[in-house]
């Protein structure tokens, strides 16, 4: 008899194809993301769980997989996975780092071009019939990137991408890190490293590149936006949690800070009545920083591939833990 495999959402076919051949496999159809009690009866059946950022893989649903060998995240964030709990009961981990590195950079710095040149606000005014308001030579500016000095915080693999994107177009580039990068690496990629305190001072645009843990949520709050510039941009393409989202509100109403950009939120998917969709100051995206033909193609074989090694007892090829 073949071993089980659930998917919490459907996949390219030709990774399907690839699981087929080895496994009985189920794939949720319905709601997204999947209800929390049709986790705990499917878990409970399978040796392969592969889910997407939106599922609560947390400590009942692990400790209900009493068959599980693996879990194969089609993501580079593990926040909602209890990695400690899996691997505490053997269960190994796979997500999918690198082949959305570019994808994302791009994400972040398209959130930033579109902030300082107001395109997105542009679009609508055009939609609502206002052009015709914005004749004037100061009516509808935007500010220049060459000289902005933008700050990263968490240098990895995508903070480092975003550093190269903004090189390109003359920004100054300061960063905050747990860990200083090598001289080398800072001069390749043209950083300087800062305290988080000087970070969030100087930054005229301020990207999030940490992932969310107990350490990083929320950290972006009133207290921090009050330390921004009044003209500064705060960029997030990591995880929601890291921001408080009512701070948030209140510092762009009030103009604490001039602008956001953000393609993740505390709670996805973002309702209409959200009070960001009713300020100008901001950019909403909904949350596609990997979400490339090309990259997503990646990541399904990346999350395939894992599965496939956690089900023959190997350590996948990006592991989380052992
Ligand atoms: C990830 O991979 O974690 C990104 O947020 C895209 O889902």
């Amino acid at each position: 008899m073949k071993e089980k495999v659930f998917l919490t959402r459907n996949l390219h076919d030709f990774a399907l194809k690839d699981l087929k051949k080895n496994y009985d496999i189920e794939i949720h159809s319905g709601k997204i993301p999947i209800p929390q009690s049709k986790l705990k009866l499917k878990i409970k059946e399978v040796q392969g769980l592969i889910c997407f950022p939106y599922d609560k893989i947390d400590k009942e649903i692990i400790q209900l997989g009493k068959n599980l060998k693996i879990i194969s995240t089609y993501s580079v964030g593990y926040d909602h996975i209890d990695t400690k709990y899996a691997k505490k009961n053997k269960i190994r981990i796979g997500y999918t780092p690198e082949v959305l590195t570019d994808a994302t950079a791009d994400m972040a710095f398209a959130l930033l071009l579109d902030l300082l040149r107001r395109i997105t606000e542009g679009d609508r005014i055009i939609r609502n019939g206002k052009w015709k308001q914005i004749y004037g030579a100061y009516d509808f500016v935007g500010v220049d990137l060459q000289g902005k000095t933008l700050g990263i915080i968490g240098l990895g693999r995508i903070g480092k991408t975003l550093a190269k994107r903004a090189k390109a177009f003359d920004m100054k580039i300061v960063y905050h890190n747990r860990k200083q990068v090598s001289k080398t690496e800072e001069k390749r990629l043209g950083v300087k490293f800062v305290t988080f305190n000087e970070l969030v001072a100087q930054s005229d645009i301020l990207s999030i590149h940490v992932p969310h843990t107990k350490e990083t949520n929320k950290m972006f709050d009133m207290k921090i936006f009050k330390k921004m510039k009044k003209t500064s941009f705060l960029i997030n393409t990591s995880r929601g949690k890291v921001v408080n989202e009512k701070d948030l509100e209140i510092a762009l109403k009030q103009k604490i800070i001039a602008g956001a950009g953000l393609d993740v939120f505390e709670t996805e998917p973002v309702n209409k009545r959200h009070q960001f969709t009713k300020l100008e100051n901001i950019v909403l995206a909904p949350h596609i920083g990997s979400s490339t033909k090309e990259t997503r193609i990646k990541m399904a074989e990346i999350a395939t591939k894992n599965l496939i090694l956690g089900m023959k007892g190997k350590k996948p090829i990006y592991s989380v833990g052992y």
